[in-house]
């Protein structure tokens, strides 16, 4: 696609046309910088349709972040998903960050998933270091949802986000690669030269756990939409 702007539109428009083919689709949310302009195009493609019962599920939360802190990914979402599209809050999921719970939250999110009967379409980005969702190198392709420890790499490119690095949480839940090769359709954004790399590894690398964003090959339902730029390390 020429621009973000394109992408968003493109993505958007899957999704309208999923709404307005089950009222109560279950999305697979991303946050990050990546999924903005699928989010901020999406009130426009839904014009009045009714989205109160969309359900969704995020890939991700940090662990032992404040619930009320601005970045925790449930807030995020809330922010930049729920509120601005209308949806209902208590039927949109992210992992639970609580330190308490971080031994069964797993295998809850797992089951709340399975429940759904699974995710319809899933949007991931990409990480610099080719991490979907926060299963970083490393990650096992069976993986499902659990607590991961993010590198020093994903915290130094998530700093942006807080004040200093040191604010960045160490730990994170995450689907892991499994989980999400469960969803039916999996939509992989990536923006700019930095992704260039992992884009061409997830796409036409091996498989191989050093970069888990391949695992996205064994997968028979993937769209991958890259901007001249992060498609530039394709061959
Ligand atoms: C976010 C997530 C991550 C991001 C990735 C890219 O829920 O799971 O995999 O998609 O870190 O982040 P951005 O889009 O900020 O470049």
């Amino acid at each position: 696609v020429p621009d973000r702007a394109a992408a968003g539109a493109l993505v958007a428009d899957e999704i309208a046309s999923l709404i307005q083919a089950d009222p109560e689709v279950v999305l697979g949310l991303a946050t990050g910088s990546t999924p903005l302009p699928v989010y901020q195009a999406l009130p426009a493609r839904l014009g009045g349709m009714d989205v109160s019962r969309v359900r969704g599920f995020a890939l991700d939360e940090y662990v032992g972040i404040d619930p009320t802190h601005p970045q925790s990914y449930r807030n995020v979402i809330l922010r930049e998903v729920v509120e601005p599209l209308g949806l209902d809050p208590r039927r949109i999921r992210t992992p639970d960050g609580a330190v308490d719970g971080a031994e069964h939250a797993g295998a809850d999110y797992e089951r709340a998933i399975a429940d759904a009967g699974g995710v319809e379409l899933q949007i991931l980005g990409i990480g610099t270091d080719g991490h979907i969702g926060f299963n970083e190198p490393g990650s096992s392709f069976a993986s499902l949802t659990r607590v991961k420890t993010l590198t020093e790499q994903t915290r130094r490119d998530n700093a942006r986000f807080f004040d200093s690095i040191d604010q960045v949480p160490m730990h994170c839940i995450t689907q892991g690669l499994g989980t999400i090769l469960r969803a039916r359709h999996l939509v992989l954004l990536a923006f700019g030269q930095r992704k260039a790399e992992a884009v061409a590894g997830a796409v036409e690398g091996p498989l191989t756990a050093s970069l888990p964003g391949s695992a996205i090959q064994l997968h028979p339902r993937v769209s991958v939409v890259v901007d001249e730029a992060a498609a530039s390390r394709l061959r």
